[in-house]
């Protein structure tokens, strides 16, 4: 059996670690809806209240500074005193991630690595470049209903937002097809560790799929390197050679643009397909205006953003919203709940496809860590969303959903539907 420390002491403790350290913080910090919301909960909006009720910034005993403010929140995410990563140069919980392999590239670094990186990925990612996937999309969207279709029941997660997007982002860096399979197979156990490493076990599955996923890119990589073709692993293998990246940071760029553009994506279908079910008029007049595709993906990244946090650290003393914030010190922006900020949305628990003249969400962060690949999930979520109305007019709910409890990652894990 393989270790994730390198042996099974290491193991041992590290399993005792992930399975004692979660009772033990809820003990401790007992009564600090922050910690509550860290450890889980279905529904995250009566904390975000609570946390509200707590000022502008509020004070979590775990020490983070919490911001639930829409405009605050764009503040400390434009804010160039404060990065990504600790004085020590670890993003926060990097030290559990790096045991399972995971160093999350450009997501976890500061400038000037973080602008190497982003300026060679970004260029794949424009507007422009994306719309010509758009037909791409639509194929792979139609041939995912064909299949569900002929079932009559099936698993909107499983059987259409699961793999849409891992197969786009796939195309895109130029997986073949005849390695899709494994492609998808390690896709889903890595992209699971947004929601972090929980047990033991997870870390194992975890640490064993990556190791997979690196060694498909590698020979992806090498493959291009003897010829290159027309896609996003050839481009950062030119990189590569021109000295701009190392063979580690290319591998880890590629591993995290297959995850970053993977499980958020999937989340933004499901949650876009759950809310109109649960809001039949919206479904009726999106099926009839299918145009208002790019607004119900806007309406839902708001209402129930995939990404549910990000976070700032400052390396040393400033003030901040009129506080003095010390070096290291956490501030934590709750995404899922400054896009329900009522000083900035009317009616902010409504979802209404049909919203105009409001700021725009976090969902996708702000500043120099602004979602990369917005573009193209603001197209993938339109094509899925029109196809599937299209296709499914009758679309309804087959049973519950069961929804993760991530205080990152808002989705359901299944969501059974018919469709008559
Ligand atoms: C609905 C779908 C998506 C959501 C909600 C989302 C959300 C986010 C958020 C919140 C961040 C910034 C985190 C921070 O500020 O600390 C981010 C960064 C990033 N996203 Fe997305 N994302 C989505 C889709 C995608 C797709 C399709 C891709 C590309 C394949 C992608 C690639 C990236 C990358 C590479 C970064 C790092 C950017 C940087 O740090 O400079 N994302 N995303």
């Amino acid at each position: 059996m393989s270790t994730v420390t390198g042996s099974m002491f290491g193991d041992l403790l590290f399993g005792a670690q992930l399975k004692f350290g979660r009772p033990l913080m809820k003990a401790l910090m007992k009564g600090d809806p922050f910690i509550d919301l860290l450890l889980g909960v279905e529904d995250p909006r009566p904390i975000y209240d609570a946390i509200r009720a707590g000022g502008p910034l509020y004070q979590s005993k775990g020490n983070a500074l919490v911001i639930t403010s829409h405009t605050l929140g764009t503040q400390v995410l434009r804010d160039r005193r404060l990065h990504i990563c600790h004085t020590n140069g670890k993003a926060p919980g990097m030290e559990l991630m790096e045991k399972v392999g995971w160093d999350g590239s450009i997501l976890n670094l500061d400038p000037p690595d973080h602008t190497r990186l982003r300026r060679l990925a970004q260029p794949a990612f424009t507007p422009r470049k994306i719309e010509a996937y758009r037909v791409g999309v639509e194929r792979v969207c139609n041939e995912l209903l064909d299949k569900a279709e002929a079932r009559g029941e099936f698993d909107l997660i499983r059987d259409y937002a699961g793999p849409l997007p891992l197969a786009v982002i796939g195309e895109m860096l130029g997986v073949p097809e005849s390695e899709y399979d494994r492609f998808y197979r390690h896709g889903r156990v890595i992209g699971s560790i947004i929601d972090g490493v929980k047990s033991l076990e997870m870390a194992r599955e975890f640490k064993d799929a990556h190791g997979a996923y690196l060694q498909l890119f590698a020979e992806l990589i090498e493959a291009r390197r003897a010829e290159p073709a027309d896609d996003l692993v050839s481009v950062l293998v030119a990189a590569h050679g021109e000295d701009k990246v190392t063979e580690h940071e290319l591998l880890a760029l590629c591993a995290v643009l297959a995850v970053t553009g993977f499980e958020t994506t999937t989340n933004l279908i499901g949650n876009a397909t759950l809310a109109l079910l649960e809001h039949p008029e919206q479904w009726e007049m999106f099926r009839e205006n299918p145009e208002l595709g790019p607004k119900l993906v806007e309406e839902t990244l708001r209402y129930d953003s995939p990404a549910l946090q990000a976070t700032r650290i400052p390396h040393e003393e400033v003030e901040f919203a009129g506080q003095q914030i010390k070096a290291d010190q956490a501030l934590v922006v709750l995404v899922g709940a400054a896009n329900h900020d009522p000083e900035v949305y009317r009616d902010p628990d409504r979802f209404d496809i049909t919203r105009e003249g409001e700021p725009e969400h976090l969902s996708f962060s702000g500043g120099i860590h602004y979602c990369i690949g917005a573009p193209l999930a603001r197209m993938e979520g339109d094509v899925a969303m029109r196809v599937l109305a299209e296709r499914m007019p009758k679309l309804r709910a087959n049973g519950p959903q069961r929804r993760r409890s991530s205080p990152v990652i808002s989705g359901v894990h299944t969501f059974p539907v018919a469709v008559s």
